[in-house]
């Protein structure tokens, strides 16, 4: 909720102080939301206890907080307009720092929060054949369609055909990004009250959209083959689930794929419990340790009487996020349903976006190979930074996407995460990976930066552990 708030320059206390007093402004606090104490807090920030002293009092003094012998420092000053639960609820999330940070980092920091990577430059060929031979047909037409351009849809069942899942194009909705195929698939699937079955650890870009709906999450384990259908069993024995969400293909964080008789396994315990699943292969970076990448699972549950599978995609990972354009694979009458919330929401993504994915969607392996070459290289390169500058680290080599999931040496990665702010890096500490903020001895580290970057990254968590160690506090 503090953001990078404490990474700026100047008392620490007033940087927090400031942080705090954000946060009432936002909203992320409302009136009579109850402050941590100042030893948690101090805690959890690894600030002295004294910074946090000050902090509140300098609040106190704003009439910000008001304190009660008993009842602890709560939020005082009631907002202009209260936000409404949802806008809170993400404000605290992953979409608030996701605002933040592409609203402009503070000059300086490095934030690894995100695996930022540059647009894949075919795209400039693939737009200027766009305008030149498809656009004057475009333009024919109204502009509408909700559930995407036909010559899209072609491609993307063209593509899930060849990776082994036969597909129709009445099969597929083009979306804006993953992002909005896991909120319509959502708001088709998951109502107030729900449970929604997650991987632990998980991508917390998916909380927001599960609890933004009402949702409930619950986690349930991984081994090296993937989500633990044995565990995933029980979770389903104990309460009705009303949607599985899995990263099949190098999940995000830990960069596993799962295997093929995983896939069969996890597609086979849905369909009988009645689970629709989504499976999320938004990532396609292949780090070659696994072999080949297995059908998705809903090629596996196409044997399966009564699964429902939702496959999820984009082009974010392997060309570039800013063409914002992704799919839902499922059977036609899903898509159907989906086709009128997506018409409900947008009235479809923009079309010279989709022309463009049109044209490059065919040439995906070939092109996915050079930026697998790249990551392949980056992954050496900041692996070996790592075990040269923090060798109490570890992690597993991931078999894809762009991350390590990094396990700490004795300490926690949310009070680390502070302390490396402070030495100008962000990162992203495991308890946000899990609904019940477990893995806080993990960290999420992107590794696809440029290598100049990385070293830097490298030394000032190198820089940031040593405080941490020493249990040196701001103040
Ligand atoms: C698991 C997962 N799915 C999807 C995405 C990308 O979403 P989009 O396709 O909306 O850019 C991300 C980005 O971080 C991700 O981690």
């Amino acid at each position: 909720m503090l953001g990078d708030g404490l990474s700026g320059a100047g008392a620490l206390y007033r940087q927090l102080a400031a942080a705090l007093s954000a946060a009432v402004t936002s909203g992320a606090l409302v009136a009579g939301d109850r402050l941590p104490s100042e030893r948690d807090l101090a805690r959890a920030l690894h600030v002295s206890r004294a910074t946090v002293v000050a902090a509140y009092d300098e609040l106190r003094g704003r009439g910000l907080v008001e304190s009660r012998q008993g009842s602890g420092t709560r939020v005082a000053a009631p907002a202009s307009r209260e936000p409404a639960a949802v806008t809170r609820r993400l404000r605290r999330g992953l979409s608030a720092a996701a605002v933040r940070r592409f609203d402009g980092a503070p000059e300086g920091l490095i934030s690894m929060r995100y695996a930022l990577e540059p647009g894949d430059p075919r795209i400039a060929s693939a737009l200027a054949e766009v305008v030149e031979e498809d656009l004057p047909a475009l333009l024919d037409e109204v502009g509408y369609a909700p559930r995407g351009l036909p010559s899209l849809q072609v491609a993307v069942a063209d593509h899930y055909t060849s990776s082994g899942l036969p597909t129709t194009p009445a099969e597929i909705l083009v979306t804006t990004g993953t992002h909005q195929a896991v909120a319509l698939v959502s708001q088709l699937l998951v109502e107030r009250g729900s449970t929604v079955a997650v991987e632990s650890p998980s991508w917390p870009g998916c909380f927001d959209t599960f609890s933004a709906l009402g949702a409930r999450l619950v986690g349930v384990p991984m081994d090296d083959d993937g989500i633990r259908v044995d565990r995933l069993r029980q979770v389903l024995a104990a309460e009705r689930v009303a949607a599985l969400f899995v990263m099949p293909t190098f999940h995000n964080p830990t960069g596993t794929l799962m295997s093929a008789v995983r896939r069969r396994d996890l597609a086979q315990t849905a369909a009988e419990h009645g689970v629709p699943v989504v499976e999320d292969l938004a990532y396609s970076t292949d780090l070659g340790h696994r072999g080949a990448i297995p059908p998705p699972v809903a090629a596996a549950a196409a044997s399966s009487a009564g699964s429902r599978v939702f496959t999820v995609g984009s082009l974010s990972k392997s060309l570039w996020a800013g063409l914002r354009v992704g799919w839902v694979r499922a059977a036609a009458g899903d898509i159907e349903q989906l086709g009128y919330l997506k018409a409900g929401a947008d009235m479809g993504t923009p079309l010279l976006d989709q022309a463009v994915a049109a044209r490059l969607l065919p040439g995906l392996p070939g092109l996915a190979e050079d930026r697998t070459a790249v990551a392949r290289e980056r992954l050496e390169h900041a692996t070996g930074l790592l075990r040269t500058h923090l060798p109490a680290w570890t992690w597993r080599t991931p078999d894809g996407g762009t991350a390590l999931w990094i396990r700490l040496p004795g300490y926690d990665a949310s009070s680390f995460a502070q302390v490396a702010l402070r030495h100008g890096v962000e990162v992203t500490p495991g308890r946000e990976t899990d609904p019940t903020g477990a893995w806080d001895d993990h960290l999420r580290l992107p590794f696809t930066f440029e290598p100049a970057l990385m070293a830097e990254a490298v030394r000032r968590l190198a820089a940031a552990a040593a405080d941490e160690l020493t249990g040196r506090s701001g103040s």
